[in-house]
């Protein structure tokens, strides 16, 4: 038969679920991907992108659901970029990370003589995350909702007939529950763009739709933060539509608002507002910090980051203290961090205590050993496990990343490490001509795992013990053939799921050199 045509409607048995969460279907072996499909579903769907080897299809109708589909209970599901597989089972979920790192290490690595380990699952499949970042936009560059998109949310609630669907005001309460805000600010008054601008329609602060980077979506409250978290976020947009506060605008280049990040400390609660705005208006400004704090006494610390260029980002290129502390405390593995604004810190650190526990057990450490920690990052690794060995050296790239390892050293008492900025590539080098050797090494590269180069030299130090953790299994897979073909034996490999509601995945992998 011959392959399917643009604008065919086609019915699908979804088999499987792509790397970014898209289903899987087959038409005599020619492979579409399903958006807001899951496998187990059976589909009727219309081909929008046909190209050789694949195509694209959004759902028309579900015909049989599968057993393993939910009600994602977010109603911004399918349009928010944030989430993706809300409409798929928690087990579910688990299981297809689970398959994706067997898939990757079979089918790119070659690798077969490992124990696959069953995958660690989040303890809180939502809530987990204790920092977001929310753009704070024009009425016009956002959308309150509907719109009528292929959205497969949308498309999924429809298709089963309302049910569940009745279930939208969970965000109006939810929006108004658990935090606390006894005296919301009155509405009524506001104004909006302090210069006496004419737009009646109120700020949006909320997170970019899929696949449009130019939308906005007012989010009330997001189900990957806390309650605390979703409080602040509630205030905070009450706060600066009471106060008619300007927003930036690209075209014009005027404005004052941009960005705001909310941040929790784990095990210590203590929260942080991170305001990006155009200008250092610190007038302005605290009182609407106080306004903040005063109705979430969690607020430990309120900062403004300015960024008066174009580029889009809540980085700032100098920051105020507007008021509290400028950071908060945070608390992981037993360890204590100050986190500020602008500094890294695991955005899900239940899971990330976990993980790590995961990795000290695969460093196996006695006490005396030289430790490694490539990509060090703020030095999270490097800290837990000075605590067993006898000396750690952290390698990382970002300069003020460093500096935080360095400062949380300090702030732990640890003496015992050495943290030492620079590409893995070209420090780890300089380190073995100065005579460093390590019995092991941990190493968390980014997605693109390591460079040629990089690997080259571990592979010239081998270590006797290697913990590769990886968020991409397919970076892994192709790094672990690597040291396999250079005399290395993976002995187990250990998903942990970090990132619940999206396709992300996480794994930790073991290996020993081969006497
Ligand atoms: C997945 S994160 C590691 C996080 C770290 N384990 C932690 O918990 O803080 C990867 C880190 O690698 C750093 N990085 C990226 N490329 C690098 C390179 N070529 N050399 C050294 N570090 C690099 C990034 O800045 C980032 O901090």
């Amino acid at each position: 038969m011959a392959k399917p045509r643009r604008g065919d409607s086609l019915e699908l048995v979804i088999d499987d679920l792509a790397f970014g969460g898209e289903g899987v279907g087959r038409v005599n072996g020619y492979v579409v991907f399903v958006r807001g499909a899951v496998p187990g579903d059976r589909v009727r769907a219309k081909l929008v992108d046909a190209r050789s080897r694949f195509g694209r299809a959004v759902i028309e109708s579900i015909a049989t659901p599968s057993p393993d589909r939910v009600e994602p209970p977010c109603p911004y599901f399918g349009r928010c970029g944030g989430c993706r597989l809300q409409h798929l089972a928690y087990p579910a979920q688990l299981a297809f990370k689970e398959k994706q790192v067997r898939d990757c290490l079979e089918r790119i690595g070659g690798l077969g003589a490992f124990e696959l380990r069953p995958i660690l699952p989040a303890p809180e499949p939502y809530g987990y995350r204790n920092k977001m970042e929310f753009t704070i936009t024009r009425p016009s560059q956002a959308t309150h909702g509907g719109g009528g998109l292929a959205d497969p949310a949308r498309l999924t609630q429809a298709t089963h007939g309302g049910g569940g669907l009745a279930d939208p005001p969970r965000l109006t309460q939810a929006t108004h529950g658990g935090g606390g805000l006894a005296d919301p600010p009155r509405l009524t008054q506001a104004t909006h763009g302090g210069g006496g601008l004419a737009d009646p329609a109120p700020t949006v602060v909320g997170l970019h739709q899929a696949d449009r980077y130019d939308v906005v979506l007012d989010i009330e409250r997001c189900l990957l933060q806390s309650e605390t978290m979703n409080a602040l976020l509630d205030l905070f947009r009450r706060e600066i539509r009471a106060r008619g506060l300007s927003v930036y605008d690209v075209a014009a280049s005027a404005g004052l608002l941009r960005f705001v990040s909310l941040r929790e400390g784990h095990h210590t609660g203590e929260a942080m507002v991170n305001i990006v705005a155009t200008t250092p208006d610190v007038e302005t400004l605290t009182p609407l910090a106080e306004g903040l704090a005063r109705r979430v006494p969690a607020t430990a610390s309120v900062v403004l980051n300015v960024n008066a260029k174009k580029a889009s980002v809540a980085v700032g290129t100098e920051e105020h203290l507007l008021l509290g502390r400028d950071h908060i405390r945070a608390s992981l593995g037993g360890l204590s961090f100050q986190v500020s604004a602008n500094s890294f810190f695991q955005t899900n650190a239940a899971q990330a205590e976990r993980l790590f526990a995961v990795v000290e057990d695969a460093c196996s450490l006695s006490g005396t050993e030289t430790v490694l920690d490539l990509y060090a990052g703020t030095g999270v690794i490097s800290l837990l496990l000075a605590r067993r060995c006898r000396w750690v050296y952290g390698i990382e790239v970002a300069a003020a990343a460093i500096a935080d390892a360095v400062r949380n050293a300090r702030t732990n008492g640890i003496e015992n490490c050495t943290f030492l900025a620079g590409e893995v590539r070209h420090v780890l080098p300089t380190l073995m001509r100065d005579g460093v050797r390590a019995e092991v090494v941990v190493a968390d590269p980014p997605r693109a795992g390591f460079h040629p180069k990089a690997l080259h030299a571990l592979v010239a130090l081998g270590p006797g013990r290697l913990v590769y953790v990886s968020c991409n299994p397919a970076t892994l897979a192709r790094d672990l053939r690597a040291l396999v073909g250079e005399g290395y034996r993976l002995e187990w490999v250990q998903p942990v799921d970090m990132f619940p509601q999206t396709p992300h995945i996480e794994a930790v992998a073991r290996l020993r050199r081969a006497p």
